[in-house]
């Protein structure tokens, strides 16, 4: 089944499987890498790994335009839904799955933190496991190197996408690490460049997965859809 994925810049992912749209952390209005406004955008179902500005930004309007499904943590769904009116949300929490119209979602583990833009609490941060389209996709989210990612990755990932912008999660060489121990078919890098504190020499770090790893490294263009 055809599978196509596009980058928005820093954490901002759209995966389309020809039936569903899934829109993974919007953030493009204020985001200087995207060349997209958020009302381009349009999706079935809106994921949230945390309740980080530069993960939920344009989460609420796109929601609310497309009537899409909001899936975060409990206390970030409820946060949409009570303070931003966002009606359709699903609050899960880590190690949960569920299965959606468009496959099987699992909220994974991540080491960072989720507070709310406006000050509230929002609960862990995550990841996701996403089984679609016959493959599994693995969004770490905001992270640390964390040694369970072997586990979450038990039963094989396709496609793994990997912050690698360093400061605020895991920078290129604990990505390195993270590949070793997910073995993903596919590694494709995530929160770099969109400032300067997180620019990365991403043929640079392309180049150590090639050399210390077994998967192959997909850098993607912002804005452009490629297939996986
Ligand atoms: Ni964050
Ligand atoms: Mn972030």
């Amino acid at each position: 089944m055809e599978l196509k994925l596009t980058w928005h810049g820093h954490a901002t992912w759209l995966l389309e499987t020809g039936e569903h749209r899934i829109l993974i952390d919007p953030f493009v209005n204020e985001n200087p890498a995207a060349t997209v406004k958020a009302d381009d955008l349009t999706a079935d179902f809106v994921l949230i790994t945390h309740g980080h500005f530069d993960h939920v930004a344009d989460a609420a309007s796109i929601a609310r335009r497309c009537s899409a499904k909001l899936i975060a943590n409990f206390e970030i769904a409820s946060w949409f839904q009570q303070h931003h009116h966002v009606e359709d949300t699903l609050g899960m929490n880590l190690g949960g799955s569920v299965s959606l119209p468009f496959g099987r979602l699992k909220m994974t583990v991540a080491h960072h933190s989720s507070q709310l833009p406006d000050g509230s609490y929002g609960g862990n941060p995550g990841g996701f496991l996403l089984e679609l389209a016959d493959r599994r996709l693995y969004f770490a989210g905001d992270t640390a190197l964390f040694s369970d990612m072997r586990q979450i990755a038990a039963g094989g990932i396709d496609v793994a996408v990997l912050p690698i912008g360093d400061l605020f999660t895991m920078g290129p060489e604990d990505s390195i690490e993270a590949v070793q121990l997910i073995e993903p078919k596919v590694v494709i890098p995530a929160h770099y460049n969109t400032w300067p504190p997180i620019e990365q020499d991403v043929e640079l770090w392309a180049s150590a997965i090639r050399e210390h790893t077994g998967a192959e490294p997909m850098v993607l263009e912002v804005g452009k859809t490629v297939s996986i």
